[in-house]
């Protein structure tokens, strides 16, 4: 499997946006969708995460949020006025980072007081050892190379029973086809040695008990045929057309990651865990 740098994600992440803005979510959301029922909208489903995952991460008033990987800050917004939590927003990404300072700047002087975002790498948190009450990240870590270092910081920046709540990519399957190497792991420049239970052994090692896991691969194979669907209607639409070749590379590539995912080349976690 080829190896990518952190330099080629930050590249990708800095050139993609208005792509995904324009089929994805305008706002700039770009994580997965959750699917208590089958029929909901895509946009309706990544917000049926965010609430499934409110719900499981123990965030208040009183807590200090990093919201780790935070692209365009959507997320971090939705923590702060869910709960009215602190958040800070870190993300490698510069353009991600500055289009969400720009949001910031547009909001009153209380959420102003609350948020902040900084570019930076999870490998190298700029951070004291225990500033945060909770650590949240969504279809982030799997990006990170050095994912053993990231997961240490995350340790480190966390107070003691602190809670860290997160998605990732898992590889059910060591050995995998070549359509899942090339549509799925170097399409999104990354790689894992982890599955389900042996993630949850890597969190154990590292100082974490788990207190919830689910493996979510069935909705990862709805976001990608809902997806698939919304590309297609823009085509269809003839909106965007400057997009309409990536589009094509997409849907493609969307449609088979559903058969990729139920032959068990790649699949989707949850998890919640405490810092001991
Ligand atoms: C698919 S996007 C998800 C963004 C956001 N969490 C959301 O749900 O909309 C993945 C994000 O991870 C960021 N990322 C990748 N590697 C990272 C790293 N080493 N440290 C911090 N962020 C990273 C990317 O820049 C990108 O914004």
């Amino acid at each position: 499997m080829k190896k990518f740098t952190e330099k080629q994600t930050r590249n990708f992440y800095n050139s993609d946006d208005m792509i995904y803005r324009s089929f994805w979510d305008k706002k700039g959301n770009c994580h997965w969708g959750y699917f208590p029922r089958k029929n909901i909208s895509f946009l309706q489903s990544m917000t049926e995460l965010n609430k499934k995952m409110l719900k499981l991460s123990n965030i208040t008033e009183k807590s200090n949020v990093l919201d780790l990987g935070c692209g365009n800050g959507v997320n971090s917004f939705f923590i702060n006025q869910k709960t009215d939590a602190a958040v800070t927003g870190i993300d490698l990404s510069d353009t991600r980072i500055e289009n969400a300072k720009k949001v910031l700047s547009e909001k009153n002087r209380k959420v102003k007081n609350q948020i902040q975002f900084l570019q930076g790498s999870a490998t190298k948190l700029p951070f004291r050892n225990k500033t945060f009450s909770n650590v949240w990240s969504q279809a982030a870590i799997y990006h990170i190379h050095d994912k053993e270092k990231a997961l240490k910081e995350v340790a480190r920046v966390l107070k003691k029973d602190g809670i860290f709540i997160f998605d990732d990519l898992i590889k059910p399957n060591k050995n995998i086809s070549n359509e899942a190497k090339k549509l799925v792991y170097e399409r999104l420049l990354f790689d894992t040695d982890f599955n389900f239970v042996s993630y949850q052994q890597e969190l154990n090692n590292l100082g974490f008990r788990i207190l919830y896991a689910e493996d979510m691969s069935e909705h990862l194979g709805l976001t990608y045929l809902k997806l698939a669907d919304m590309a297609e209607e823009k085509i269809k639409n003839g909106e965007n057309r400057e997009f309409h070749i990536a589009y094509k590379k997409l849907i493609y590539a969307y449609r088979k990651t559903w058969k990729i995912i139920k032959q068990g080349d790649i699949g989707w976690a949850l998890f919640v865990c405490k810092k001991l």
